[in-house]
């Protein structure tokens, strides 16, 4: 009541040209009585995303004497005046049929009811329109590539803006695609695995544009732990291969002994090659101190383990059995088999005896 006496104060010392527009002003609001429901006829609501340029139109027609803008109570436009000091604010056409604005580089405080006022046979009517500002989604904020020890409790943040507010979804790009799903902006894994390392994907979304998609890497530490050192046979004079398998996060360092005595690359007809995952002895030339019981020690800042493998004795005989011409039939297959067996146990035999003394 007080607003809109003080605004009929400051409307009648108005000038005379914005008397009627003032007029306006005190009947924006009231609804359009449903004879003239069609007229003026503003578009329907806008929707245009930020930065855009926004058209506000209004179909009038010759019997239109005052036509305005407004945004909220605030005139944009009378007639051909602009009374909007933003410079974004534009006239686009003022005509007999259509009376438009444009909003150029529209922002969210944009966002809201706009009005467009007409006066016809000194009749004021109004027609509303809502500008509504839509965002593409972004993520403004998220967690950083994070490593931590297997068991511990991690959380993971994604923060996104955007109109309509987007929605935030993690996913864990595992090549076992577990389905791990998280439709939050914190995702939380308590007493994480090492199968649970990875790239995790944090997707925001809304209808407006394409989702944003932001990546995160998780590294899960864990201690050295030997998947594979097989006991090696090895012939005499020949190249023999000692090979020990470990997964660790960060990648294992490799230790090789003898009894109690440490290998190292370089040793007398020794070469050592480690790799992340593994680490490999070439004997280039086997001879008979070569055999015995090695162990392989891989170690990381979490932890240690080792392995014995044996390098035993094994004969040319055994990896090639040699053949006669035209000795392939049954009988001489069955002899060598037999033959197989015995040369097989020779060396678990040789590396007993060469332990024992
Ligand atoms: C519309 O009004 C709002 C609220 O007063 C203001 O923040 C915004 O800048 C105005 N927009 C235009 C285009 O006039
Ligand atoms: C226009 O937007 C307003 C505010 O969001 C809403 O209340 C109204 O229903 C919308 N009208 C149309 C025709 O979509
Ligand atoms: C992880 O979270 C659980 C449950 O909240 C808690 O009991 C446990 O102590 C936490 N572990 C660590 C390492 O913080
Ligand atoms: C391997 O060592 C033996 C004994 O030292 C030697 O006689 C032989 O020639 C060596 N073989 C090769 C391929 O070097
Ligand atoms: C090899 O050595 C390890 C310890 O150094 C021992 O535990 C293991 O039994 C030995 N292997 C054989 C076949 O003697
Ligand atoms: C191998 O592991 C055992 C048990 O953890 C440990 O006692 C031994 O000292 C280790 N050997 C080496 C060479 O590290």
């Amino acid at each position: 009541m007080i607003m809109i006496r003080a605004r009929m104060h400051d409307c009648i010392s108005c000038a005379i040209l914005l008397a009627g527009i003032a007029a306006l002003l005190l009947l924006q609001g009231v609804p359009v009585r449903s004879g003239d429901a069609a007229f003026p006829k503003a578009m329907d609501n806008v929707t245009v995303r930020q930065g855009d340029s926004a058209m506000l139109r209004c179909i009038v027609d010759s019997r239109v004497t005052r036509v305005a803008w407004l945004n909220r109570t605030t005139i944009l436009y009378a007639g051909n005046d602009k009374w909007s000091i933003d410079n974004r604010v534009v006239l686009l056409s003022n005509t007999r049929t259509q009376y438009s604005i444009e909003i150029q580089n529209v922002d969210l405080y944009d966002e809201g009811p706009y009005t467009c006022s007409v006066q016809t046979d000194n009749h004021p009517k109004t027609s509303r329109v809502h500008l509504i500002v839509q965002v593409p989604p972004k993520i403004i904020e998220i967690s950083s590539n994070i490593a931590v020890n297997e068991g511990s409790n991690i959380s993971l943040k994604c923060i996104a803006v955007g109109r309509p507010e987007p929605t935030v979804n993690w996913r864990h790009l595992s090549p076992k695609a577990e389905g791990f799903a998280s439709e939050e902006e914190y995702l939380e894994i308590e007493g994480i695995t090492r199968e649970q390392s990875g790239q995790y994907e944090c997707s925001a979304a809304n209808d407006v544009a394409a989702p944003d998609v932001q990546k995160v890497k998780v590294t899960v530490n864990y201690p050295p732990y030997i998947s594979d050192a097989k006991s090696t046979g090895a012939t005499l004079g020949q190249k023999g291969i000692l090979q020990c398998d470990a997964s660790a996060v960060p990648s294992a360092d490799f230790y090789w002994y003898k009894e109690d005595k440490r290998l190292m690359d370089g040793n007398k007809g020794l070469s050592m090659e480690t790799k992340d995952t593994f680490s490999r002895l070439t004997f280039f030339n086997v001879s008979e101190q070569d055999y015995g019981n090695y162990t392989c020690v891989a170690i990381n800042m979490l932890g240690q383990t080792n392995a014995s493998i044996i390098l035993y004795e094994e004969t040319t005989a055994a990896l090639t059995p040699l053949k006669g011409p035209g000795a392939v039939h049954d009988g001489n297959k069955a002899s060598e088999k037999a033959g197989c067996v015995w040369l097989q146990l020779l060396p678990l035999l040789l590396l007993h005896l060469h332990l024992k003394f």
